[in-house]
């Protein structure tokens, strides 16, 4: 990861000043000066900088004004203010405003140094905190991934292959097997892991929300864009960005993704300028790729640009042998939290899960095994507390909802209200075959929004395709 020079932007109307500021801090920074305040505010809208110094006084717009702007358009970047000497008064107004610090003129170049050094300190370890909090938020996907399976024991090498290497990698599988937290695992082995780690969601979203979410844009770039935004790559900024269901990207915005992998640039909504990023890509997809390649429905560069380094999860069915594992692992996870500790699984239960075929992977594992410990209460799960006893067909029919009596009524009806979507989402796959844009039909929604719900609730629709249908019945 190539080391970025802190950008500084310096207000001041006069040149003496600019001159000299620009002479002393070029020589550790990427320096802009600006006269004008104006000025200053737009270039700094499309633009942001780590650091901006201005003067109190300015024509125009004064510098409490240029603050206060400053602090709605970029609430984090630390602003140093500089005051007349002797006028404590401005000083204390400044700071009340949000100025990170201010410096009385005339000042000695060592004290705007020292203070600039301070600013960007603060804002490292700013970022840093918001990187740890949104890794604390998502850290249900997150943790050490479980398994010995050969086909495990190859992944985990190739992330520590390939972890460290700044190259892109594309993670395939099919859902639930572990795509996000093998992203995860990548960017933690990399140099990159203080750096945020930011998650696109490509399927989650309409197409024109989704290029501003990720490419951001400029202010007043359409109806509603109130102020500039970064969007998600700057957000990424230094970390890794995390292109889920990259094959829900529809073909122009591939084409500004693709730009992005190559030249590592990226141009706002409503912007005129390709501005440089440095981001680590890694992607995930839960279809064959290639075969979209194929169809006309994926580029072919981007492919290719995407997969320098494939790591492929095999289905959950395909390396029974990790199931066990799996199950004891989880145990522990949610048995902690939910203040059940060591509980212990009963051989023969371990072995009838491992027979299961498990169409959601290791997510519908996962949920089984956090059903098991709220629904049942001894120190031992067994046969019934997965519900084993009945024929592990399937579920549809008429099987009755499950009553979590034990639970809070709030969770309780979360939980009756999944399983109830679970089962109506089954019959509606049973029906269309496992025709997904048919089913979205059916249901009276969009389709990508029917691929999230399947997806929360471990249903893989392939799975209720006839054999006659072929799997190309469904463009998923
Ligand atoms: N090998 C593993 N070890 C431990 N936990 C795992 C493993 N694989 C998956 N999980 C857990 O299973 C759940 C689903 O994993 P993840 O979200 O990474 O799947 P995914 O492939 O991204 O699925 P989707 O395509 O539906 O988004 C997560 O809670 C994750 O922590
Ligand atoms: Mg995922």
């Amino acid at each position: 990861m190539s080391e970025r020079r802190a950008q500084i932007a310096v207000i001041d109307d006069k040149r003496s000043m600019r001159a000299m500021l620009e002479t002393v801090l070029s020589l550790t920074y990427d320096v802009r000066t600006f006269a004008d305040p104006r000025e200053a505010l737009l270039a700094l809208e499309r633009e942001p900088a780590d650091v901006v110094v201005t003067d109190f006084r300015l024509p125009g717009l004064d510098g409490l004004e240029v603050l206060a702007r400053l602090r709605r358009s970029a609430p984090e970047t630390p602003v140093i203010v500089m005051t007349a000497y002797g006028t404590v008064e401005q000083a204390v107004r400044a700071m009340r405003e949000g100025a990170f610090d201010y410096i009385a003129k005339p000042f000695e170049p060592e004290e705007m140094a020292l203070a600039i050094g301070r600013a960007l300190e603060h804002r490292r370890l700013q970022r840093r905190a918001s990187a740890l909090e949104r890794e604390v938020a998502g850290s249900r996907g997150r943790g050490e991934l479980v398994g010995s399976s050969p086909a495990m024991q190859r992944v985990r090498a190739l992330i520590e292959r390939v972890g460290p290497l700044d190259v892109t990698v594309l993670v395939t599988g099919r859902t639930g097997t572990g795509k996000e937290l093998v992203a995860r695992a990548l960017h933690a082995a990399s140099p990159r892991r203080e750096a945020p780690f930011v998650v696109v969601h490509c399927a989650a979203m309409p197409r024109e929300l989704l290029e501003s979410e990720l490419f951001g844009h400029v202010r007043g770039a359409f109806s509603g864009a109130g102020a500039a935004r970064r969007g998600l790559v700057g957000e990424a900024q230094g970390g890794t960005l995390f292109l889920d269901d990259v094959n829900y990207l529809d073909l122009d915005l591939q084409a500004k993704v693709n730009r992005l992998v190559q030249e590592r640039e990226v141009r706002p909504v409503g912007g005129d300028r390709w501005r440089r990023v440095d981001v680590r890509i890694v992607a995930a997809a839960n279809v064959d790729l290639l075969e979209a390649v194929r169809q006309g429905r994926f580029r072919e560069d981007l492919y290719y640009r995407l997969q320098v380094v494939e790591i492929a999860l095999p289905p959950l069915s395909e390396r029974p042998e990790d199931i066990p594992e799996l199950v004891r692992h989880f145990a522990d996870k949610h048995g902690r939290r939910l203040g059940r500790p060591a509980v212990s699984i009963e051989p023969e239960a371990l072995g009838a899960l491992a027979q299961r075929s498990w169409p959601g992977n290791v997510r519908e594992l996962e949920n089984a095994v956090e059903r098991a410990l709220i629904l049942g209460d001894g120190a031992r799960l067994d046969r019934a507390a997965f519900a084993l006893g009945r024929a592990a067909a399937p579920a549809s029919g008429g099987e009755a909802i499950e009553l979590p009596y034990a639970l809070p009524y709030a969770e309780a009806m979360e939980r009756v209200q999944q399983q109830a979507a679970a089962r109506y989402l089954r019959r509606l796959l049973e029906r269309t075959a496992g025709n997904v844009s048919e089913a979205a039909r059916l249901a009276g929604m969009a389709r990508q929004s029917l691929h999230r719900l399947l997806r929360r609730a471990g249903i893989d629709a392939v799975d209720f395709r006839r054999a006659d249908t072929g799997a190309a019945a469904d463009d998923r």
